[in-house]
């Protein structure tokens, strides 16, 4: 099912009368690990999903479900406390509903990230890698159905969904911080499963650093509809078929808890240069 204009203005709407005059510019999707950043915004409102029209609740484990609002390194920002994935049972369209919401509330940035399986030998768990480009093979495109024009135009062009300037931001950053920054391609696959051994040795020789089950939509929405887009993953486990163990969620949420600040840190130097 596709949302109309009128259904995105609603919603657009309800938020701008709860925000008194707020306005914000970079809209934040944090994965696993970093939706602790919500809680350093100054002058926070918090918004629940559920409050929203046309929103739905996210369902995913360790993800709240509500918008905070405020000021972070000086920024406007809104993040979302709890993104949706397909997986959950949203369409693709529902998964990044929110990102066009933002867009009509003034938001022409988005920092996205995300934990992810690592595929590229080369490296190991624990690694942040800046996503350069995406593979998306699964899956109709969030942007299937009647086009709205106010967003964006029919057929985008996806040669750089991840906004160039943005990158070399992170890469300054990361240099200045001293954090070590990989940079490749993460491939999106639907979940809930984890991939299989077969399905990592195609990735990797379709050109896939990392695989994930978040980002892509929510990046293709956003590059439509005019907004600057900066994607992190943190690579929180080798992936699928690579070590001699199966892949488990506490792996993930481990991992991603004893990056955060790391991680964090990385997020809120690259906010300042946006
Ligand atoms: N695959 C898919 N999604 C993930 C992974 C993985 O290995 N790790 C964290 N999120």
């Amino acid at each position: 099912m596709s949302f109309s204009m009128s259904q995105y203005r609603e919603s657009a709407d309800y938020l701008r009368s709860r925000l008194c005059g707020f306005q914000p510019e970079v809209l934040m999707i944090l994965g696993s690990g970093l939706g602790f950043l919500a809680d350093e915004l100054k002058d926070a409102v918090t918004v629940s999903y559920v409050d929203i029209p046309h929103f739905k609740p996210s369902t995913a484990p360790g993800h709240k479900g509500q918008f905070v609002f405020g000021r972070l390194e000086g920024k406007a920002v809104a993040v979302m406390q709890g993104r949706m994935h397909f997986y959950e049972g949203y369409s693709l369209e529902e998964v990044t509903y929110a990102v066009r919401v933002l867009r009509l509330l003034g938001a022409d940035k988005l920092i996205v990230t995300n934990a992810a399986g690592c595929v590229n030998l080369e490296w190991s768990a624990g690694t942040l890698m800046l996503i350069r480009d995406h593979i998306k093979l699964c899956l109709a495109s969030p942007l299937r159905g009647e086009n709205l024009p106010e967003f964006g135009p029919r057929f985008p062009d996806a040669s750089a969904i991840y906004t160039p300037e943005y990158q070399h931001i992170a890469r300054i950053a990361a240099a200045d911080l001293g954090i070590s920054l990989k940079e490749g391609v993460y491939m999106f696959f639907p979940g809930p499963q984890y991939e299989t051994p077969a399905e990592i040795r195609a990735a990797r020789v379709l050109g896939a650093d990392a695989v994930g089950m978040s980002t892509v939509p929510e990046a293709i929405v956003a590059r439509h509809c005019g907004m600057k887009v900066l994607g992190i993953s943190l690579l929180t486990n080798m992936a699928a078929g690579i070590l001699s163990q199966p892949l488990s969620e506490e792996e993930v949420l481990e991992a991603a808890a004893k990056a955060g600040r790391q991680f964090s840190l990385l997020v809120r130097k690259c906010l300042t240069e946006l």
